[in-house]
């Protein structure tokens, strides 16, 4: 079955490319037709997904312009790169799926250039004070002590780049990132904060946010997965026992909150009648979910995996090759006015997970 939808994916993404080229999508309209971010915000954190998804067909297909898509969406990106204030910590997402694969696929030299520039600047921006990596950019300094659960992703691009030159100096840094990700962000039901505040001074913290969730202190669903996965991947790179206890806190707290319905809301903590929904939470977790399974040989991660993408895949998945989006309900922020609408993320982390199911696929993390 999985290999049946991994070749339906391949298919619906080279369609796609066939109608837009390398444009570097992020949103969807109602139609499914994908708008281009390459004029309107190179340095956007999620315009590296697109490029992700099309490697991640490659290995099903092995359609060599879905590759060469990847690759020019890349070279595209080198802008970003130039574009200091553009550089935060989001760093993982754009150049993992891009230069990482394309590093993992072909060996490219220049990829690996990409991947070095891109992990030193996100090692620049580590706090030694707080130890954390600062997430976003201003030149006033407001922002200067702020740190977000979605950085746990970006962390194995600092482990790459350890492996890569043989420098521990790029995996102390995630490592410490993470260790501050589980004292400070995790709450003791296994929940997770999303923005968290700290003195840039002295480093002690100060409060937290509730950034795109419903409000301080709920449960923002796509956080939980960014902590679920993130968490799985620094013990998947340090061994270290304290990332495998807090991921499987993730993972046991986020599968007790999935619905009936295996779709997974935008907040746990919303009213059960609101109707926002974040699929985008949904495929991320799975795609954690499977990782955990294979780090802890427990099967019942990937039955819950599963779970989560039968669920949309019956109910919110497009693979007819007509249109450029996949899945169909998914949110930025609780608050935003558009809900469960399609989000490029959602279709790439779909894609990841399927494509692994389906034992293709290149892992990037
Ligand atoms: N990293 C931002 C988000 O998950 O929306």
């Amino acid at each position: 079955m999985w290999t049946e939808i991994a070749e339906k994916i391949a298919a619906k993404t080279l369609a796609a490319i066939r109608r837009n080229g390398d444009a570097i999508p992020y949103i969807a309209d109602d139609a499914g037709r994908f708008d281009d971010m390459t004029d309107k915000n190179i340095s956007w954190w999620t315009n590296g997904f697109w490029a992700g998804e099309l490697m991640q067909a490659y290995t099903v297909s092995g359609a060599e312009e879905l590759k060469n898509a990847a690759r020019s969406i890349e070279a595209k990106l080198d802008r970003a790169l130039m574009d200091a204030m553009g550089m935060d910590h989001d760093s993982g997402f754009k150049w993992l799926p891009t230069a990482g694969a394309d590093y993992a696929l072909t060996g490219d030299p220049a990829s690996l250039n990409r991947l070095l520039l891109a992990a030193s600047n996100l090692a620049g921006r580590f706090n030694p004070r707080g130890n954390f990596i600062r997430a976003w950019n201003d030149r006033d300094g407001e922002k200067a002590g702020l740190a977000i659960i979605d950085c746990l992703m970006n962390l194995p691009l600092l482990y790459k780049a350890s492996e890569i030159t043989c420098d521990p100096r790029f995996s102390q840094i995630a490592a410490l990132h993470a260790r501050t990700a589980a004292e400070h962000f995790q709450r003791p039901d296994g929940s997770a904060e999303h923005i968290v505040l700290f003195d840039p001074e002295t480093g002690e913290r100060t409060g937290a946010l509730g950034g795109q969730g419903m409000a301080q202190g709920s449960s923002w669903t796509r956080g939980q997965a960014w902590a679920l996965y993130g968490f799985t991947l620094s013990h998947r790179h340090t061994g270290d026992p304290l990332f495998l206890d807090r991921a499987e806190k993730s993972a046991a707290y986020f599968t007790a909150h999935i619905p009936a319905s295996g779709l997974v809301p935008a907040d746990f903590r919303q009213d059960p009648d609101c109707g926002f929904e974040d699929d985008s939470a949904a495929a991320i977790a799975a795609c954690g979910l499977l990782e955990l399974a294979e780090r802890t040989g427990k099967s019942a991660y990937a039955d819950t995996a599963r779970r989560l993408l039968t669920a949309l895949l019956e109910n919110r998945c497009d693979l007819t090759p007509d249109t450029d989006s996949m899945i169909s309900h998914c949110t930025v922020a609780f608050h935003d006015s558009r809900h469960n609408h399609p989000l490029v993320y959602a279709d790439y982390f779909f894609t990841e997970a399927v494509t692994r199911l389906a034992g293709k696929g290149v892992f990037i993390w």
